[in-house]
C-alpha cells in the first residue's frame, strides 16, 4: 500500500519546481530552509575541486549549515536526495572534520554555471551535492557522497530507529561488522526487512532474504559486478571494486547478509 506521507511527498516534487533548489534541514524538531542562491553568497562559501563538478564548486562547511540548530543529541543525518538515494552518514564522522578527519561540504551548484551532465543522464548532482575534503582521513566510502540532495534530516541510530537491521546477539565479529557496512554502503538503495528509508534497490531481508535465494558465490560476484551474474538493459546497481570495498568488507556484508537469513 502506498503510504500517505511518501505519496504526498511524490507529488510535492513533481509540482514544486522551485522547491527542487531549497535545502531543508530538520535537526530537532527545528526546520532551516536554505536557498542555493542564499549558500552561492555565503561568506563561508569555498571552492574546491570536486569530481562531476568541473572545474570547481562553491561548498559551505556542512557544520557551518547546521551551527545554531540543536544537533547534540543527533546520532545520524539521514541525507535524501530527489531520486530515493539516502545516506546515514554518522554525526561523529561530520563533527571529526573540526577535529582532524575529513570535513563534509555541502557543494551549492551556480544556475549560472551548471555542472556537467552525471554519466547516466539524470541532469547534473546538483543543486546540492554533500562532498568531503580529505575523504581518506576518516575512511569516506563511495555510498557518502550523496548528490541531488534536498533534505538532511537529524535522527538516531539506524540500528536504534529499525531494530530489525540489527544481528543477533552472539553471532560473530565479520557479520557485526558488516552491519556497518551495509549501512553505508548498501542502505542509500536498500531496506532490510522492512528497516531503511530508500527506494532505489529491493529489501535484501524480506519476503525472503537475499542470502536464502543466492549462492555465497553468485552474491560476491554480484556485489563485486552485478553483470557478472545477470544483465539487462535497465539494470541500475553499480559494482564494488577493491578501491570502493575492501576484501574484507566484502565478506563482512556477505557474512551479515547470510546471517540475516538464520
Ligand atoms: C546506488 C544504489 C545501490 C547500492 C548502493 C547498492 N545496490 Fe544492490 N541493487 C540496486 C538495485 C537498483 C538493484 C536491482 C537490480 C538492478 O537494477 O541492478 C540491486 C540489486 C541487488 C541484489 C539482487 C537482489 C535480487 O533479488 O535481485 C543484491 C543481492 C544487492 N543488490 C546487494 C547489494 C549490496 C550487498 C550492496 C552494498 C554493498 C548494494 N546492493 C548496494 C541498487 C543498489
Amino acid at each position: 500500500m502506498l503510504r500517505p506521507a511518501r505519496w504526498l511527498a511524490a507529488l510535492l516534487l513533481l509540482c514544486g519546481p522551485a522547491a527542487a533548489a531549497d535545502l531543508t534541514l530538520r535537526i530537532g524538531g527545528q526546520t532551516r530552509v536554505l536557498t542555493q542562491a542564499e549558500l552561492l553568497a555565503s561568506p563561508d562559501a569555498i571552492e574546491m575541486p570536486v569530481p562531476q563538478t568541473s572545474p570547481a564548486a562553491r561548498a559551505v562547511p556542512l557544520l557551518q549549515l547546521l551551527k545554531g540548530l540543536p544537533t547534540d543529541d543527533v546520532d545520524t543525518l539521514e541525507v535524501q536526495a530527489s531520486d530515493g538515494f539516502t545516506s546515514q552518514i554518522p554525526m561523529a564522522l561530520v563533527r571529526k572534520g573540526a577535529q582532524g578527519g575529513s570535513v563534509a561540504y555541502m557543494a551549492v551548484e551556480d544556475p549560472a554555471k551548471p555542472w556537467q551532465p552525471l554519466p547516466k543522464g539524470t541532469g547534473t548532482a546538483g543543486p546540492f551535492y554533500l562532498v568531503w575534503q580529505n575523504p581518506t582521513l576518516s575512511g569516506i566510502t563511495s555510498e557518502q557522497w550523496p548528490w541531488q540532495v534536498a533534505t538532511i534530516v537529524g535522527v538516531e541510530s539506524p540500528a536504534h530507529r529499525w531494530p530489525q537491521i540489527a544481528v543477533a546477539a552472539g553471532v560473530g565479529a565479520a557479520a557485526r561488522h558488516g552491519q556497518d557496512v551495509f549501512v553505508a554502503q548498501c542502505m542509500p538503495c536498500h531496506r532490510m526487512k522492512g528497516g531503511g528509508s530508500a527506494d532505489v534497490g529491493p529489501d535484501l531481508g524480506r519476503p525472503m532474504p537475499a542470502a536464502a535465494y543466492l549462492t555465497e558465490a553468485g552474491l560476491r560476484a554480484l556485489i563485486r559486478d552485478p553483470k557478472a551474474v545477470r544483465t539487462w538493459p535497465q539494470q541500475q546497481m553499480v559494482g564494488f571494486d577493491r578501491s570502493m570495498l575492501s576484501d574484507a568488507d566484502l565478506d563482512a556484508v556477505v557474512a551479515y547478509l547470510q546471517a540475516m537469513a538464520r
